[in-house]
């Protein structure tokens, strides 16, 4: 998602700053994001020279004090509730006064994140979809204490990147995940009951619903252990036994079958 999201933003025309763990996971994010304009180019979606002056504007690093000048930072950490308020806090404790520090979160509240900063007012949710490069949409997400005017950058951010933004107040799933989710866990629920096969179920959803991907084809892409959190984090919430994960999808991911990010999932990579 980190990649995905830094390669929309130089295509806009921003300068961007890429942070990663280590010096490794950085270099590997900027060659992917190099590899994408090879293929635009081979397909003469970009020109070489407007590829080469896009690059020019990435920046990735491993040291977060890079992100000290940014004005909007958006983390896309793990889902997983502990890392990301340790990331938060150190934003907020590197970034500028002004800044505005967003979360990519699927579904944790936002609120959570923007109460361990110093500057709540300037925490929201910019939630991109998989491939971000790709998909269109992106929530921007609005708690209780945040200002207008954090809002406001935020939707014209959206915009600037050619996407669509929504507004969703801070509740578990906001719009999407609230309602792909149960849908994808049914999905699992149906496998486990031996109704159909896999590839006969996302058959079914592509040509019976006009779906791009089929229900295990998109668990796969957006990658099984996400998929639980989210799930997790929509049970956490509602309490309804219709976002409880279905155990299927809590096995693999125990046995670490993640999806496409390590070639293992529903299908093999
Ligand atoms: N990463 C980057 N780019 C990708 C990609 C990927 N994984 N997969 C496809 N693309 C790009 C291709 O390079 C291609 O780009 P160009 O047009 O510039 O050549 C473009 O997408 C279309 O790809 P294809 O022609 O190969 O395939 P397609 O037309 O079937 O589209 C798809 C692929 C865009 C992934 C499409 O199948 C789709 O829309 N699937 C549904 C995706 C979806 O539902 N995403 C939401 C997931 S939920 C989520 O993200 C929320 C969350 O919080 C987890």
């Amino acid at each position: 998602m980190g990649s995905g999201i830094a390669e929309t933003v130089i295509e806009s025309g921003f300068q961007a700053t890429l942070l990663s763990r280590t010096s490794e996971t950085a270099h590997a994010m900027g060659e992917a994001i190099k590899s994408s304009f090879e293929r635009k180019t081979a397909k003469e979606r970009k020109t070489v020279i407007r590829a080469e002056e896009e690059l020019s504007r990435l920046n990735v690093t491993n040291q977060i004090t890079d992100l000290a000048d940014c004005d909007l930072v958006i983390e896309t950490v793990v889902e997983d509730l502990e890392v990301k308020l340790r990331v938060i806090k150190n934003l907020d404790a590197v970034c500028k006064a002004d800044a505005i520090i967003a979360t990519n979160t699927s579904t944790f509240p936002i609120i959570d994140l923007a109460m361990a900063t110093q500057r709540p007012d300037k925490v929201c949710g910019i939630h991109f979809f998989n491939p971000a490069q790709v998909m269109k949409l992106i929530e921007i997400v609005k708690t209780l204490v945040v200002s207008e005017e954090t809002i406001q950058t935020a939707t014209s951010f959206a915009l600037s990147c050619n996407k669509e933004p929504v507004i969703v107040k801070d509740q578990a799933g906001f719009i999407v995940n609230a309602l792909l989710f149960p849908y994808l866990n049914n999905a699992v629920k149906l496998l486990e009951q031996g109704v159909a096969a896999k590839e006969d179920i996302d058959t079914a959803m592509k040509g019976g619903c006009g779906f791009p991907m089929g229900p295990f084809a998109l668990l796969d892409l957006v990658g099984l252990d996400t998929a639980l959190s989210i799930l997790n984090s929509l049970y956490d919430e509602f309490k309804d036994p219709n976002f409880a994960p279905a155990m299927l999808l809590k096995r693999m991911v125990t046995a670490g079958m993640l999806g496409r990010k390590n070639g293992f999932g529903f299908y093999s990579y």
